[in-house]
């Protein structure tokens, strides 16, 4: 630890409980847990801390469908989360959970604070309100026609149809999402948070070098529009604290959400013993950052800063704000398969893949970053593979074989090693600004070097001429040297090839400033492949199996569009058909003439259909509900005319109707035995 060593506390966005980790999250920890790795190499006493976000409605409202207790649903998610987590190599010093007795703490306490501080007071407001499951309807919980345009099924604020965003009280034929009842107008006493009490500080605080300056220029807007106070409680039934004094009323999943970063922290410094209070307090020396994405700037920049500074709690040292990820130009979608989970990812792909094609596009600012597929395989390949790990690749066999493995005494070319340190401090100062891309920029350049150093030099011939043994032992060292150089830069964003580039190099895990000093005269391991390169096929099967998740998920994925929160994830739920669309679709009934299990597939089963005369392959996502043995010979109702679609496991050609939440509540649909297969259904 050196004297300037600082002291760092860094966030990401706290994931909510009720669905899984996919690529797009990943973007956000995948950024913070590089930068962390980068503070810690540079010899700083950095923690990294999250947790899952376990209150609201949602997460309520999910858990009563699955038929478990919410606290079960959050135990399991956060099981999964972190799973996901580890396997990408995200280096939490710390991962607690909002539904827990520090957070319980922290959010009484600030309340409490604020409150004595007069920030806080009550007023009663109407809302819409379900009789029949006797709770108060969030917006996304309302449905009903667009008051525009007409179009059915719309939720609470705004119409996909035609864009028109409005009250939920002005939609036509309301009714509740959750029981399907027409909600009525009711009365209840809210609490609600001054956010106008702290305009002075907020303007002032907006604008002192804690925000990016796009971000800083969006709140200028913001200010512009008025600050409104801010609705933070709700009523039960809820999934989340109760509020001290107000029995019946709980705090807002968003008021006790950014509190479970101290929560985790508090978490962390009962643990192992270090003072919460030196971190948190007002005039604390301490850096605290927060990584989140640019949809929840608002929480992050306005609300979050002036509960802490009615708390008298420290405010953020920054907050940096990414923008959204996108898969070939277009928002995820789970029918193009490119809604892909963390956990399918690495079922197909290394993760280190992913977070060197995130770095390489990821700068300081809140731009939106695509993933092209094929513009990640090639970029992965030539980079990764071709330039850096190729370097030790061409040198390493002829230390090990023809020096014992040994590097030689001396640099060949002092100078292009020199040049390399000289360029350490600079590619710091990238990382340190979050500007990954151009760091990333930086080291494959000095990669293209060290590269052309070994073409010029053509060890592969020397090694064929006679007396040029001490010329080969110098440029293969030289080639070594300046592969680990390489490979310290690149360690906060490849961890596990860096670790096992040490084991290669028998050198310790290293620190930024082991970058300045060759390694001389050292003896180092076997070289073993140290990545391979990315195969096509398996992005291909990647596709393919998110495609099989939306087949067995489907009843899942429209939950995770009720989360309010994430609306640039969720796809747009289909409009009305006309009567044309629906005479297009086949129905016919089939009989199931054999039924079976598809190795490999968690979800699915393999179907052969029997349309009276023709047989179909189809795969069905109802592996949870049926065995196949009780499948076989039953008649059930088919999409016959579906385009043939190719799946990880084969072609389906069409689909099977059933219906059900889904898991083990999943039901084909079964004709009357007098139907023959063949049959259209009218
Ligand atoms: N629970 C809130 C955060 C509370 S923080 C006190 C939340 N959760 S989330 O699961 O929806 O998102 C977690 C983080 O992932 C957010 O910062 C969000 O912006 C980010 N992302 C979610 N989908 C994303 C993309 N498609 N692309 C990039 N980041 C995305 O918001
Ligand atoms: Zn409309």
């Amino acid at each position: 630890m050196t004297d300037n060593a600082r002291e760092i506390l860094v966030t990401s966005a706290l994931p909510y409980a009720n669905g899984p980790i996919h690529i797009g999250h990943l973007v956000e920890y995948i950024q913070t847990d590089i930068w962390a790795r980068f503070q810690r190499m540079r010899g700083h006493r950095c923690y990294y801390v999250c947790a899952d976000d376990a209150h609201g409605t949602p997460i309520m409202l999910r858990a009563r469908q699955e038929g478990i207790t919410p606290e079960q649903l959050i135990k399991e998610t956060s099981k999964s989360h972190q799973a996901d987590f580890a396997d990408f190599a995200i280096q939490f010093d710390n991962y607690h959970s909002t539904h827990s007795d520090e957070n319980r703490h922290y959010a009484e306490l600030i309340f409490e604070r604020n409150q004595a501080a007069g920030h806080i007071h009550a007023r009663a407001i109407v809302q819409a309100y379900d009789p029949d499951e006797q709770m108060f309807l969030p917006d996304r919980f309302i449905k009903g026609e667009c008051p525009k345009c007409g179009a059915a099924e719309q939720y609470g604020d705004n119409c996909e149809a035609c864009g028109a965003t409005y009250a939920p009280t002005e939609l036509k034929h309301a009714y509740s999402a959750v029981s399907g009842a027409k909600p009525i107008d009711k009365k209840s006493e809210h609490l609600f948070f001054r956010l106008g009490d702290f305009e002075d500080m907020l303007k002032s605080w907006t604008h002192a070098g804690h925000l990016q300056s796009e971000v800083a220029n969006k709140l200028d807007e913001w200010f512009e529009a008025g600050l409104q106070e801010w609705d933070i409680s709700r009523d039960a039934p809820y999934f989340g604290f109760e509020i001290p004094g107000h029995p019946g009323k709980y705090f807002y999943v968003w008021l006790d959400a950014p509190i479970g970063y101290m929560a985790s922290f508090r978490n962390l410094c009962d643990r192992t013993g270090m003072d919460f209070d030196n971190w948190w307090k007002p005039d604390s020396d301490t850096e605290l950052y927060h990584f989140i994405g640019k949809d929840i700037i608002y929480f992050h920049a306005l609300f979050w800063p002036a509960m802490l500074s009615g708390a008298a709690f420290r405010t953020p040292t920054a907050i940096y704000a990414h923008g959204f990820l996108t898969v070939d130009g277009q928002k995820m979608s789970k029918s193009r398969g490119t809604f892909i989970k963390a956990r399918t990812y690495l079922d197909h792909l290394n993760p280190e893949y992913l977070r060197y094609y995130f770095a390489a596009k990821l700068g300081a600012g809140v731009d939106d970053i695509d993933l092209n597929l094929e513009d990640f395989a090639q970029r992965v390949n030539s980079d990764l593979v071709g330039k850096v790990v190729n370097i030790a690749s061409r040198c390493a066999g002829f230390i090990r074989k023809r020096f014992d493995g040994r590097l030689a005494a001396e640099l060949d070319d002092p100078a292009l090693f020199q040049n390399f340190a000289d360029a350490s401090e600079t590619i710091a100062d990238l990382y340190e600004k979050r500007a990954f891309s151009r760091a990333v920029r930086e080291i494959m350049a000095l990669a293209d070097k060290a590269n052309q150093y070994i073409d010029d030099k053509k060890p592969w011939v020397i090694a064929k001429e006679e007396g040029r043994d001490s010329e080969l032992h110098a440029v293969c060292s030289m080639g070594i040297e300046l592969f680990r150089v390489l490979m310290i830069w690149l360690r906060p964003i490849l961890p596990a090839t860096a670790a096992r580039a040490e084991i290669f190099l028998k050198v310790p895990k290293s620190g930024w400033a082991d970058a300045a000093t060759p390694l001389l005269g050292h003896e180092i391991a076997k070289f073993k492949p140290l990545m391979t390169r990315v195969e096509k096929d398996r992005i291909d099967a990647m596709i393919d199996a998110s495609k099989e998740d939306l087949i067995s998920t489907e009843s899942n994925a429209k939950v995770a569009s009720e989360t309010i929160e994430t609306p640039a994830v969720v796809e747009p739920v289909a409009d009305t058909i006309d009567f044309d669309d629906f005479a297009k679709i086949d129905l016919r009934v089939a009989r199931i003439a054999n039924a079976e299990h598809v190795e490999g597939a968690d979800k699915l089963l393999r179907l052969t259909l029997d349309l009276g005369g023709e047989q179909r392959n189809v795969f069905a996502g109802i592996k949870s509900a049926y065995h196949p043995e009780d499948l076989i010979g039953k008649l059930t109702v088919m999409v016959a005319n579906l385009a043939p679609r190719k799946m990880r496991f084969g072609v389906s050609e069409g689909m099977v109707l059933a219906a059900g939440p889904g898991d083990k509540d999943l039901w084909i649909l079964e004709p009357h035995a007098g139907a023959q297969p063949g049959m259209r259904i009218k």
